[in-house]
C-alpha cells in the first residue's frame, strides 16, 4: 500500500523525554488522587480531542470510582509547530454539565489559549466544579493567565510527539513522549 504523506516512521524522534513506564506510574497516581477527591460525587472526565484521547483512556481506567467520560473537540490553528491563537469549539459534550463535577483531561498546555477558551465555555454552563488535569505543561510558553490544577509532567519549550500528541497527525501511537526533531 502506498501512502504518500506517511513519514518514514521514527524519522522525527530526536530522543525519548518521558518513558512509557514513567507515564504509567504518573497516570496511576493521578487516578488514585481523583478517586479519593471525587469519591461519592458525580464525576465527568472531559477529554479535548484529539490529543488527549490516549491519556483519557488510561486515566479513566486508573480511576477506581464510578464516573462518566465525555468528548469535546477544539481546533487550534497551527502554522508549522506554532499555534496562531485561533481556537474553535468544533464538537460539544452530550451531558448537561450542571449535574457534574467536571475534570478537563488535557494532553498539553502550551500557550494556554485552547484551554482558556474551553474553560470559559464550560464555566458558562454552570458545572458543580471545574478543574484541569494535564499530562504535560510547558509553562515557559504561556501566553494567557492559566494554571492547571494538576500537571503530571512539566517540560521545557520543545515540541513533543507521542502518547496522543502528533506532528502532522502522525506519531500519536508512540507509547512514550519524545522530542520532535528532523534528521
Ligand atoms: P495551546 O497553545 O496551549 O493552545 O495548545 C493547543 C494544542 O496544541 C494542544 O492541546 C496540543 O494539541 C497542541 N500542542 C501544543 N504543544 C504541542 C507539542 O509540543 N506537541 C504536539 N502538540 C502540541
Ligand atoms: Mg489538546
Amino acid at each position: 500500500m502506498q501512502m504518500t504523506n506517511m513519514p518514514e516512521f521514527h524519522k522525527h524522534i530526536k530522543r525519548v523525554v518521558i518513558s512509557e513506564e514513567e507515564i504509567k506510574t504518573a497516570v496511576t497516581k493521578a487516578g488514585e488522587i481523583l478517586s479519593m477527591e471525587y469519591k461519592d460525587k458525580p464525576l465527568l472526565l472531559v477529554s479535548i480531542l484529539k490529543g488527549a484521547y490516549v491519556f483519557l483512556a488510561d486515566l479513566s481506567r486508573a480511576v477506581t470510582i464510578p464516573h462518566e467520560i465525555g468528548f469535546m473537540a477544539a481546533k487550534s490553528y497551527f502554522e508549522g509547530t506554532e499555534s496562531t491563537g485561533t481556537v474553535e469549539i468544533t464538537m460539544d459534550l452530550k451531558q448537561d454539565i450542571s449535574k457534574y463535577h467536571v475534570v478537563i483531561v488535557e494532553d498539553i498546555i502550551d500557550t494556554g489559549r485552547t484551554l482558556k477558551e474551553v474553560m470559559k465555555y464550560l464555566e458558562s454552563k454552570g458545572p458543580l466544579s471545574l478543574r484541569v488535569v494535564t499530562l504535560l505543561d510547558k509553562p515557559e510558553r504561556r501566553l494567557v493567565k492559566l494554571q492547571s490544577d494538576y500537571s503530571l509532567f512539566t517540560i521545557p519549550d520543545y515540541f513533543v510527539i507521542g502518547y496522543g500528541l502528533d506532528y502532522g497527525e502522525y506519531y500519536r501511537n508512540l507509547p512514550c513522549i519524545a522530542e520532535f526533531g528532523e534528521d
